[in-house]
């Protein structure tokens, strides 16, 4: 299965992602995830994209392109993937179609996330996550079970938040969803691709409606029978 998710900020493509990563055993491929390891790490490519990630704006796509270009060639990939927060452009999903087709592989669906905006930035500036094993939360939509303690892996006190999580940058990187992101929903829809789920449900029923467009757990590779949205 080859999935990409499409929305802006805060929609829940990565609450989405990796559950559905555990219930089809395939993996998760976060552009915002890579470049932040980058900036952690403090490897070229992170010292390049540090104050774009600050500022909400896109790092260039070619930079970007040739980051998921090597993580696609990974042995993990082949049996199938999430994209979340790739691609994000027009000529980015140009270039994922060709890196696809050189592989002689097709996508299965992109699903498009639906959200009002004026509910994402609560939701982004509310989000916080499990530095240990990465797992999301938010201060009123999913409080951990015990305070200060990952209900997964049980680390305490190793709850981080992210540097562009700020009302301001949330702003930004939602105006830069508007006019960079939405112009590739065409290029998907013309593809018969294009899946739509309404992303202002509660997340189980999201994960559900995500679900319910591709069947049963750890569904083959083949491709869905998706049928075109509208
Ligand atoms: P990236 O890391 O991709 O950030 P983003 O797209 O802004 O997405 P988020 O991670 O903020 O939101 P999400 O949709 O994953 O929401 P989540 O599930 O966490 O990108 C960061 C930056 O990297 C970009 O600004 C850019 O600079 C750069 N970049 C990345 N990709 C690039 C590319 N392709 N090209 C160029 N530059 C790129 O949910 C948010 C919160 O809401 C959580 O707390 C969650 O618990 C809660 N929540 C989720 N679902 C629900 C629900 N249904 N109901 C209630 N609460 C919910």
């Amino acid at each position: 299965m080859r999935i990409i998710l499409l929305g802006p900020p805060g929609a829940g493509k990565g609450t989405q992602a990796r559950i559905l990563t555990e219930e089809y055993g395939i993996v998760h491929i976060a552009a915002g995830d890579l470049f932040r390891e980058n900036i952690k790490n403090k490897t070229a490519l992170g010292q390049q994209v540090e104050a774009i990630l600050k500022a909400g704006t896109l790092v260039p796509d070619e930079i970007t392109i040739k980051m998921i270009a090597a993580r696609l060639d990974q042995p993990d990939c082949k049996n199938g993937f999430i994209l979340d927060g790739f691609p994000r452009t027009v000529a980015q999903a140009e270039a994922l179609e060709e890196m696809l087709k050189n592989k002689g592989i097709a996508l299965d669906a992109a699903v498009q996330m639906a959200v009002d905006d004026e509910a994402l930035v609560e939701r982004v500036s509310g989000r916080f996550t499990c530095a240990v094993c990465g797992e999301g939360y938010h201060d009123t939509f999913k409080k951990p079970h015990a305070p200060d303690t990952c209900d997964k892996c049980g680390a305490q006190g190793k709850f981080t938040r992210r540097a562009d999580d700020n009302a301001e940058t949330v702003r930004t990187r939602l105006e830069t969803y508007h006019s960079q992101t939405k112009p590739i929903l065409p290029f998907y829809e013309e593809r018969g691709l294009l899946k739509t789920v309404d992303g202002m449900a509660p997340m189980k029923d999201v994960t559900a409606a995500i679900l319910a467009l591709f069947g049963a757990k750890k569904a083959s590779s083949q491709g869905v029978q998706a049928k075109k949205n509208g």
